[in-house]
């Protein structure tokens, strides 16, 4: 993979880590990418268009009405050369713009000239990324098929700790060069669920579980990096979206998680549910803080939740699915067990406890289909994710054959 020949345009708006989009210049030219720059005119206020000039190669532009440069090369023809639009840093404001369909300067009007599919790079203040207006944008341009390449979290220019940060130059470089893979899942609709789920008993108090969702939005990126449209539906976690991955659902308890999977499911070929959902949950829910009873102990009813998998597998179409079993023993069993008795098409089994599973970094999977079964021996996360997609696809292709 590689991207030799490829003409992306790099969108800088105004913001601090508009010095790091020359770092990104540098990798997009390494790797063989014709690079063109547009800033905004705020973006000059940080780095000097000579700068990006030098380092692209190319004259940049920043007004739409600068007659010498149209005639050079006009801005329709700009937005056709384009084969991706990534925009970093994408400020609060130029989200705002966009969400608007503006098209007030040059910057913004390619985005909306262009057919060329539209990565964003959020930087900006913590607080201000997670204003509901920006998050309301946010959730506008993802609707539309926009993809939002983090923010990370961490220290910020400002002083703050928080999400906002702008990914790293070779983070972004690594985004656009599986933006052009004809990978493995290459035109499939995928669909994850990760994390814990979390049934309140209380306003303050609930039953949840360890998992970190870590594993499940490692095979989201995995499947994304692989060409698939990916969907998350994420349970209570505390992890950036990962690079590539087209919408994201938060949920809190299993009949959310269950409601969100089975409206997502209508357009997934394939739903891979690695999720920890709880499977019961308190019968009622008190309104008020329960108060401690004196001595006499306190007995919570709890009901089975709907298992999600199996609900799925009943329909007559539904898409490919891949359940995950933890087990403290007798793995093969329990979870040979589970790929019958939920109707799946692969399960990946792993064994928690003694370093590996909910909490660790590190995880080992056994996968397991009708009719077969491979070990992935211990590594991290990333790359065991990558491994399961892998047979994912392998399995997938093979039952449509
Ligand atoms: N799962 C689900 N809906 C539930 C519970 C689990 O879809 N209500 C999915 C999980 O996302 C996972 C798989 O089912 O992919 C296995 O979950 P697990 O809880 O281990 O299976 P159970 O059938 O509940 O078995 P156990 O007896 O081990 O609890």
């Amino acid at each position: 993979m590689s991207l030799a020949e490829r003409r992306v345009l790099l969108g800088v708006s105004g913001g601090i880590a508009a010095y790091k989009s020359c770092e990104l210049v540098r990798r997009l030219r390494e790797g063989g990418a014709e690079v063109r720059v547009v800033m905004t005119e705020a973006a000059t206020h940080f780095v000097s268009p000579t700068t990006f000039q030098a380092l692209s190669g190319q004259s940049v532009r920043v007004s739409l009405w600068d007659a010498q440069a149209e005639a050079a090369m006009g801005h329709i023809e700009l937005a056709r050369w384009a084969e991706r639009i990534l925009v970093a840093p994408a400020s609060a404001g130029l989200l705002a713009r966009l969400a608007q369909g503006m098209a007030d300067d040059l910057l913004t009007t390619l985005c909306l000239a262009s057919p060329a599919p539209l990565f964003l790079a959020p930087a900006m203040n913590q607080q201000m990324w997670a204003h509901p207006a920006v998050q309301a944008n946010v959730s506008t341009l993802r609707q539309r098929g926009t993809q939002l390449l983090g923010p990370a979290a961490g220290a910020q220019a400002c002083g703050d700790i928080g999400s906002g940060r702008m990914l790293e130059a070779h983070e972004l470089r690594d985004a656009l060069l599986a933006s052009f893979a004809v990978g493995a899942l290459a035109g499939l609709n995928v669909l994850v669920s990760a994390g814990p789920t979390y049934e309140d008993i209380d306003p303050v108090r609930f039953i949840g579980n360890r998992s970190s969702g870590r594993m499940g939005f490692a095979v989201a990126q995995a499947a994304a990096e692989a060409g698939a449209r990916v969907t998350l539906v994420a349970g209570p976690v505390s992890l950036p979206t990962p690079p590539g991955v087209m919408q994201r659902t938060d949920v809190r308890s299993a009949a959310q998680m269950h409601a969100a999977v089975l409206a997502a499911a209508a357009q997934a070929d394939i739903y891979i549910a690695a999720a920890a959902v709880g499977d019961y949950r308190p019968l009622e829910v008190s309104a008020q803080k329960l108060k401690k009873q004196g001595g006499s102990g306190l007995l919570l009813q709890l009901g089975e939740n709907p298992d999600i998998l199996a609900s799925l597998s009943a329909q007559e179409r539904h898409p490919f699915l891949v359940g995950f079993a933890a087990e403290t023993h007798d793995v093969a069993g329990y979870a040979q067990d589970k790929l019958q008795r939920k109707g799946l098409d692969m399960i990946a089994a792993n064994r928690v406890g003694e370093g590996l599973g909910f909490e660790a970094a590190d995880n080992a999977l056994s996968l397991y289909w009708a009719g077969g079964a491979v070990e992935l021996p211990r590594a991290g996360k990333t790359a065991l994710a990558r491994q399961l997609i892998t047979h994912v696809a392998e399995r997938y292709r093979a039952g449509r054959a």
